[in-house]
């Protein structure tokens, strides 16, 4: 869907866009049983909402947009479909070279990646590595990733520096432990998206969501456009944010 400038001008204030946007991307599976599909061509035509999401939020002005791919729960999904998820998530990254490189986007992937397939860790490295120099938005795809397990390992890097003596346990605060997130030196999230009626954070981005605007729809993942971008992003500007202040 093509939205002219104009239209954008009208509906979002370009100058007060949020930084950085969340993305919960769910219901590709009940997509593909409204159709009768396979749950796998729900999770594709999922990863071609995505495409036109991140390169909407990118013409827009966006800096930085996360979405969860693959949470360290899904694993227990059975293992056809993991296995779907996983070769997508491979083509994706490949392909992103040739498509969302082109649109100057800077791909990133967060979560643990000792889990994944050899041939995955290095697509990442080749991905990230390709694209490190753009500079348009910034996308970090989760996978295997869990906001628990973020907070944890920040914990640990944390007490190790304290019991070797090179920081002191009482100087620890917030923005330190930041530096230890995968989001390091990323400003935190300020509207979070999650499509398909559910109304929860399921592990995402724990610390990152602190104050962020939560934004619900039951559109399904696949069925999101453009145009429910631009109004997510419109619904955030009329809310009065305060931070815990008056
Ligand atoms: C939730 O829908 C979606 C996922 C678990 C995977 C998200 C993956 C994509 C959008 C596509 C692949 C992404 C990339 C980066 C290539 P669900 O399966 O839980 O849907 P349901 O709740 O209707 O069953």
């Amino acid at each position: 869907m093509f939205f002219s400038k104009k239209k954008k001008a009208a509906e979002i204030d370009l100058l007060h866009l949020p930084k950085h946007i969340g993305v919960i991307m769910d219901g590709n599976g009940r997509w593909a049983k409204k159709r009768g599909l396979p749950r796998s061509a729900g999770h594709s035509a999922g990863a071609e909402s995505l495409k036109k999401i991140v390169t909407e939020a990118n013409n827009l002005g966006v800096k930085y947009i996360t979405v969860y791919a693959f949470s360290t729960e899904n694993w227990k999904r059975p293992k056809e479909e993991v296995d779907f998820l996983m070769n997508l998530l491979l083509d994706y990254l490949r392909n992103a070279e040739k498509t969302l490189s082109g649109e100057n986007v800077v791909i990133r992937a967060i979560g643990s990646r000792k889990e994944l397939s050899k041939e995955i860790q290095e697509q990442i490295v080749k991905t990230e590595e390709f694209t490190k120099n753009n500079t348009g938005i910034v996308m970090n795809i989760a996978l295997n990733y869990g906001g628990r397990e973020e907070i944890t390992n920040a914990a640990r890097e944390l007490s190790k520096k304290a019991v070797s003596g090179e920081i002191k346990p009482d100087d620890i605060n917030d923005e330190m432990l930041s530096e230890y997130l995968y989001t390091k030196n990323q400003p935190d999230i300020d509207l979070l998206i999650r499509t398909s009626g559910e109304q929860r954070l399921s592990n995402f981005m724990l610390w990152q969501v602190s104050y962020a605007e939560m934004w619900f729809t039951d559109k399904l993942w696949p069925d999101f456009k453009p145009a429910d971008l631009h109004k997510a992003i419109a619904d955030f500007q009329n809310r009065g944010r305060r931070f815990g202040g008056i």
